[in-house]
């Protein structure tokens, strides 16, 4: 689909609320419509915003363009939830328009200030030759829920030696200090990211850039994210400019993070190497926050941008990953799936047997919509094929190498690809042994989470609709296997 610039930068409040129906029921007929995840009712839903516990209930928000698959003028739409299973849709809660975000409501994040929700975004303007400007802003709750925006920018200018990439503020506040934190591009085009403090909210002065090992890393560093962990600091970002290296850094643009130990005073970060976040298909601009017991939660965007999507065409694209639970392990971070999500489990069924090279068709495995735990007990096969998702026509391979310990997800027959993704298979090496696979099967993705945590590969799939199936086999040799599924709902 090719759009205008003059559709692109439409409104919401442009088009009729008959042009609006009509888009709405287009994507309520979509047969790839997610069950459990987070998506947009209409159009194209990118970077969570602003997740947080703020006084007894969770808040997310998403980047917004309502009027189709493409990445137009951005909205934050909000939902409120008590538990992070269930969700409540309470509408846009920032819409672009000031002269100060006019062309897009961009990423940031959520704090509290004085008891109230507080949110710092960066604000897109294009002048009359579309040169970008960016400026950051400030919106507080209301009494209502509604969302009004400070009357000017609370920074207004790019700081000296940058271009107009600035953005993404992730806010926290330290000692009696708030704190944010903003992915930039320095003038030579390489990026980077700034921290700017605050006593009032209101006043922000900058500190200077954090001081990383990474001095030429990509040209455009986004959505960075900089907290404490297990006695650690973590930073994550999204740079863009990386290039594929031993299967690592595949996709478009890449997350990822450091660990270690960063000087809010000096802004000096000693850190490890910079290690990917997810090794699937489809993983970007992350955000992080705290639970009400305490622990740090990632959500994600599970898109790329520059990607076309089988969806774009429904009018949709896109959807949020699961809420994962971040510990660090062995100076890195492991990622479970939050406990709360075991309330979205219906029915249990279990099985186990041996699988060798004839294809098993273990029963009952059939569905869409599952988590799936697979458990290696005894494994003398050299390679062990896991085939999810699977139909006459589409088959949505995992590839495990006992001699290499390579993991690989294999798309080549999942059904709908992008043309814009030129290798059908994603491969990681394993620091051990394959000992499980925990898989969350949405209508159109897949979570699969590798050994409790070491290792994701988050990924869209397009397959026909009777991709239900799932069968397990061996190039040679058996493996003894312990399957436990449930129904999500
Ligand atoms: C990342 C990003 C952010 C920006 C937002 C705009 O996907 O490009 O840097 O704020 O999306 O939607």
């Amino acid at each position: 689909v090719n759009w205008t610039r003059e559709e692109q930068y439409k409104k919401l409040s442009d088009i009729s609320e008959v042009e609006y129906n009509k888009l709405l029921e287009q994507v309520n007929q979509s047969k790839w419509r997610q069950i459990f995840h987070i998506q947009p009712k209409s159009g194209l839903l990118n970077d969570p915003n602003g997740v947080i516990y703020h006084n007894g209930t969770y808040h997310i928000f998403h980047q917004w363009f309502p009027l189709g698959a493409v990445h137009g003028l951005k909205y934050w739409y909000h939902y409120t939830s008590k538990n992070l299973m269930s969700f409540k849709d309470e509408g846009v809660a920032l819409s672009p328009d000031t002269e100060f975000d006019s062309h897009g409501v961009y990423s940031g994040s959520a704090f509290d200030y004085e008891g109230k929700l507080h949110l710092m975004y960066t604000g897109n303007v294009r002048d009359n030759e579309w040169n970008r400007k960016s400026t950051q802003m400030i919106a507080v709750q209301q009494e209502d829920g509604s969302f009004k925006k400070f009357d000017k920018p609370v920074i207004h200018d790019v700081p000296k030696g940058y271009t107009e990439h600035f953005r993404d503020p992730k806010v926290w506040k330290e000692k009696d200090k708030y704190y944010a934190i903003f992915g930039i591009q320095r003038e030579n085009e390489t990026g980077s990211a700034v921290i700017y403090e605050s006593v009032n909210i209101k006043d922000w002065t900058l500190k200077g850039e954090i001081h990383t090992k990474l001095q030429d890393f990509g040209y455009m560093w986004e959505c960075p994210d900089l907290f404490k962990l297990d006695e650690k600091d973590v930073f994550i970002f999204s740079p863009q400019g990386i290039e594929p290296q031993n299967n690592q850094f595949e996709n478009i643009y890449q997350s990822g993070y450091l660990i270690g130990d960063f000087n809010i005073d000096t802004l000096e970060f000693e850190h490890h190497h910079f290690i990917e976040l997810d090794q699937g298909f489809d993983f970007y601009a992350p955000q992080t926050f705290l639970d009400k017991n305490g622990k740090r939660i990632l959500i994600g965007w599970m898109g790329l941008p520059e990607i076309d999507y089988a969806t774009d065409e429904e009018g949709w694209a896109h959807c949020l990953t699961i809420p994962r639970e971040l510990t660090i392990e062995n100076n890195k971070l492991v990622q479970r799936p939050i406990k709360a999500l075991e309330k979205l489990r219906t029915n249990k069924e279990t099985a186990e047997g041996y699988a060798n090279k004839h294809s098993v068709k273990l029963h009952p495995y059939e569905g869409k919509q599952y988590e799936l735990i697979i458990d290696i007990i005894e494994n003398e096969a050299t390679e062990i094929y896991f085939d999810v998702r699977v139909s006459k026509k589409c088959s949505t391979q995992i590839i495990y190498n006992t001699r290499t310990k390579q993991l690989t997800l294999d798309r080549f027959e999942s059904g709908v690809v992008s043309e814009a993704v030129d290798k059908a298979t994603r491969t990681t090496t394993l620091n051990k042994d394959l000992e499980q696979l925990r898989i969350y099967s949405d209508t159109s993705s897949l979570e699969i989470f590798v050994n409790d945590g070491e290792c994701v590969f988050t990924t869209r799939i397009f397959p026909d609709e009777n991709a239900v199936n799932f069968r397990t086999s061996t190039e040679s040799g058996q493996v003894y296997l312990k399957f436990t599924k449930y129904n999500l709902q």
